[in-house]
């Protein structure tokens, strides 16, 4: 079947038959235009008053759906914003297929309408050409991650939906089983325990595009159901992984957007990307690194920044070069207030503009305006917090983003690849009061850290690695444990008594037992991969049927009650 954007100027004289829904009709002097929509794009129509077809098409409204004949011929004028702009339709026959109500929001690109409204109608929505492109580069990818995979001796195998819960740190969505009344299965939050099976079971090489699902809160970058490119293969160190990897991102972006991706990508250690980006998923399209001033203001005069770092603080900054004037008094209150909201006690400034100004200038000692001075160029304003380590970078690394957007850094058309790799292989809770797993219970220690696994577990780190595009981490992955001794020690750095090892794990562990070879892998998000390569910041423009914020489907009205009897049968009862 040939699609209205198959056709341009070579096809003039041709007569062809389109399927479509009319876009929009129009009668110019005695002339009916109509705009005949398709997944591809937009035809225009000519039907002329001395036409056959003239009366039909007079009855023609929004959304109908059409068949037409006809031949293309070149406009007198074309419309350089649609690719078959040059050339029309001159309309010889024409069936109405089907009929419409009116619309509850008009079919536009460019719509207005609320989104709720739109996910209600979300059949209707997916007519907007925005999103059936969005589609179609989601199948993209997914073809040109088959076709690599395939050519790199990769399996795509199937695991299990009704699965035991798996260990990747967020909420189970469960499903009672009526058979065995009171037990569950989880929903897998990724293949992870399945795909390592695969390793025990010889596969040597697997790939999935599937389904992961998890309780957690939504973002705008996040499902509660999302999909996974889950990758796994045996003998490979950290550097087999990452280069293939990085070779199938490369592969995916000529595919889809004919981008020439440079590899090797950058390789960022993890303690790099939180001292200089206050991120483990930095945003390198724009630079305003993380600046350390605590040597500036080793012996200062001021109170709470002297304080800071007798109790261990650090005091650190960033520069917006040469943007001083945009920055009232009252800006800066809004970003002091958006600071707070990562938990920085506050946000101090200076200000060059002919001296320094700014909150702390006049307590400043001499030396230090000096190394300020030098720091910084005319217009340029320094943002400051001082805080605990984690809280000043978080905040500032924040702060950077915030601002680059609401300055327009950003060239919206450009990608920044990395990896963040050497992540730690702990992190400590303050909710649960002990060291968690920072990936899942089934990492590789760094080789030179299995020692320190239960006596100092906040200086261990992992062969994990995430793959970092625009700010967004795009997939992640790690090195396995595939020696059952070291698997064991970390299951007791993670204070994991005997039976809940047994209990969750059991099965997986005995495995070990049997001959595993090494192995490692990772998962791209494939909504997050679309989301990039098609330049949207919201998760729900990529996916065909998405949940709203609070994990609901608008179109079905789901999740929704069930009957009385269906619950009786899994002896299920709700607590009121
Ligand atoms: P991880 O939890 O890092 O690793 O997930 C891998 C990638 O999946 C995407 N992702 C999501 N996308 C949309 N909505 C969500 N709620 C969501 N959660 C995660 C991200 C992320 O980088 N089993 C490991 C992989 C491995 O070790 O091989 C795993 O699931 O793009």
């Amino acid at each position: 079947m040939k699609l209205n954007t198959d056709y341009n100027i070579k096809n003039v004289g041709e007569e062809i038959l389109l399927n479509g829904w009319v876009a929009k009709v129009r009668n110019l002097g005695g002339v009916i235009f109509v705009d005949l929509r398709d997944r591809s794009g937009i035809m225009q129509l000519v039907i002329r008053p001395d036409s056959s077809m003239y009366t039909i098409a007079n009855t023609l409204k929004s959304e109908f759906v059409i068949r037409v004949k006809g031949v293309i011929v070149a406009r007198e004028k074309a419309n350089k914003n649609i690719p078959t702009g040059e050339i029309e339709v001159d309309v010889n026959d024409l069936i109405i297929l089907n009929k419409s109500l009116e619309l509850p929001f008009e079919i536009s690109d460019n719509t207005t309408a609320l989104e709720d409204t739109r996910l209600k109608y979300r059949y209707l929505d997916l007519r907007r050409n925005t999103l059936s492109n969005n589609l179609v580069v989601r199948h993209q990818i997914t073809m040109a991650v088959r076709n690599f995979l395939d050519k790199e001796g990769f399996i795509e195998v199937e695991t299990p939906v009704l699965c035991k819960s798996t260990p990747e740190g967020a909420r189970d969505y469960l499903v009672p089983s009526r058979v065995n009344k009171g037990k569950f299965y989880a929903l897998p939050q990724s293949p992870q325990i399945f795909k390592q099976l695969l390793m025990v079971g010889g596969i040597m090489r697997y790939f999935q595009i599937t389904k992961c699902f998890r309780d957690e809160d939504l973002r705008a970058d996040r499902q509660p159901e999302f999909t996974q490119i889950d990758m796994e293969m045996s003998f490979a160190s950290v550097d087999d992984v990452m280069n293939l990897t990085e070779k199938l991102i490369a592969h995916v972006f000529k595919c889809v957007k004919g981008i020439e991706v440079k590899l090797p990508l950058l390789r960022m250690p993890y303690d790099d990307a939180i001292k200089y980006y206050g991120s483990d998923k930095p945003d390198l399209r724009f630079d305003m690194k993380i600046q350390d001033l605590n040597a500036i203001f080793a012996n200062t005069n001021i109170e709470f920044l002297h304080k800071c770092l007798q109790d261990g603080g650090i005091i650190n900054g960033i520069i917006v070069k040469g943007e001083s004037d945009k920055y009232s008094r009252k800006e800066i209150d809004k970003l002091t207030e958006f600071v707070k909201t990562y938990k920085a006690s506050g946000l101090a400034y200076i200000k060059k503009d002919g001296g320094l100004n700014g909150s702390l200038v006049k307590n400043l000692k001499s030396e230090e305006v000096d190394k300020i001075n030098a720091l910084l160029d005319e217009k340029d304003i320094l943002f400051i917090v001082s805080d605990k380590y984690n809280i000043c970078k978080t905040a500032l690394g924040a702060l950077r983003c915030k601002i680059a957007k609401d300055l327009n850094l950003i060239n919206q058309s450009d990608y920044k690849l990395l990896w963040v790799t050497d992540f730690p292989l702990f992190e400590w809770s303050e909710e649960e009061g002990r060291y968690m797993a920072m990936h899942h219970p089934f990492t590789s220690p760094k080789d030179g850290d299995i020692d320190k696994l239960l006596t100092d577990k906040g200086n261990c780190y992992s062969k994990a690695y995430d793959i970092v595009i625009n700010g967004y981490e795009a997939g992640g992955g790690s090195i396995r444990i595939h020696d059952e001794k070291v698997q064991e020690k970390v299951f007791k750095a993670l204070e994991l008594t005997d039976e809940q090892i047994k209990g969750k794990f059991g099965f997986f562990v005995d495995a070990l037992k049997y001959g595993t070879p090494p192995h490692g892998g990772l998962a791209i998000g494939l909504d997050r991969l679309t989301m990039l390569l098609v330049g949207t910041d919201n998760i729900r423009d990529v996916i065909a049927f998405p949940k709203t914020a609070s994990a609901s489907d608008l179109m079905s009205d789901c999740p929704n009650v069930v009957d009385s009897t269906q619950l009786k049968e899994l002896g299920i009862s709700i607590d009121k």
